[in-house]
């Protein structure tokens, strides 16, 4: 299944690609946001796409094919755009970067690496990809991990009410047996859910926050965002803007927290008489509130429901790139 772009016009309104910009797409996926920027940035202006998923990059690759001489890739971790820009000096100034976080359809429907409690696959979650030595997947978590620390990830990254009844569990089903599939894990949820609240329907599945809560610590998602904003600002030449479109509020408070403090001067606490954090302003926030999809958007496209677009502008060429 193919990968539909999410808020794609508010990513074009607000990060305004013009013939001749040069933009760093940070999460490529299957290259429907860098299409859209690419044909908007002719004749000359170039694309650089960034994705840990090497899968990914084959198919932006394939589908970005008509833009070969402007459209660059690099397989990384966009933690690394620092690096990755200076390596790739023939992008030039730029003007635009945007990342649009998580996971595209198609990881979730086809990659077969268990992001999905919908489909029974290994419990791998990783979206790095071949996977890289040294790296934990779900399946060493969910087995490996003490019932509270299993307890803290669900209920830090899934804010998962039952976090503990579901980490006691998995420690008990995992003393008879492995933990190896989504449709083991899934049901152990289903039960700790069962015993607690009877057999009602519910909004969302039982496995929806566990499954989330454990993609995100295999992903190390919100460590390496806190460390990518400060980072994708510098590359930015002056004026250029910065996108993100996060899903979850976790990913969102981080982007606006970030936005609200490079926003300002001083950050010293209110009590401090005199600044003492020479922090300077370093951004404008353009979008006062986050852009969200439109209700047709939602119709036809219902992973866009949660989505959230943030987009800042660089105030002045503090760049240390
Ligand atoms: C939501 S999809 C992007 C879809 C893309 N905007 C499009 O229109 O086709 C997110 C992509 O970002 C990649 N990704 C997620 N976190 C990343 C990270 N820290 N560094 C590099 N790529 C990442 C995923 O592998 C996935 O391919």
């Amino acid at each position: 299944m193919s990968h539909i772009p999410v808020l794609l016009n508010e990513v074009i309104e607000y990060l305004d690609p013009k013939p001749g910009d040069n933009f760093v797409d940070a999460t490529v996926g299957d290259g429907g946001h860098a299409k859209e920027i690419l044909k908007r940035t002719a004749p000359d202006g170039k694309l650089l796409g960034i994705d840990k998923d090497l899968n990914s990059i084959k198919i932006a690759e394939e589908n970005l094919k008509e833009f070969k001489d402007r459209f660059f890739i690099a397989h990384g971790n966009f933690l690394d755009i620092k690096k990755i820009a200076a390596d790739n000096p023939q992008i030039g100034k730029i003007s635009g970067v945007l990342a649009d976080l998580g996971l595209s359809s198609r990881q979730i429907e086809e990659s077969g690496r268990g992001f999905s409690f919908q489909r029974d696959e290994p419990l791998i979650m990783s979206m790095v990809w071949p996977l890289a030595e040294g790296r934990k997947i779900a399946l060493q978590i969910v087995n490996e991990a003490s019932a509270r620390e299993l307890e803290k990830i669900f209920k830090e990254y899934g804010e998962e009410r039952l976090a503990r009844p579901i980490a006691d569990r998995i420690v008990r089903e995992r003393e008879a047996k492995r933990i190896e599939r989504t449709f083991e894990l899934a049901d152990i949820a289903v039960s700790a859910y069962k015993k607690f609240f009877g057999n009602k329907t519910w909004r969302i599945h039982p496995a929806t926050k566990i499954f989330m809560a454990l993609r995100i610590s295999v992903n190390e998602e919100l460590s390496d965002l806190e460390n990518f904003l400060p980072d994708a600002l510098s590359v930015l030449a002056e004026k250029g803007r910065l996108g993100v479109i996060s899903f979850h509020s976790l990913e969102d408070r981080i982007v606006k927290n970030f936005f609200r403090k490079e926003s300002h001067g001083c950050i010293c606490d209110k009590n401090q008489v005199e600044c003492v954090c020479d922090h300077m302003r370093s951004l404008k926030i353009i979008t006062k509130r986050p852009a969200v999809a439109s209700a047709d958007e939602m119709k036809k496209n219902p992973r866009s429901r949660s989505a959230k677009l943030r987009v800042a502008e660089k105030l002045s060429a503090l760049s240390d790139y």
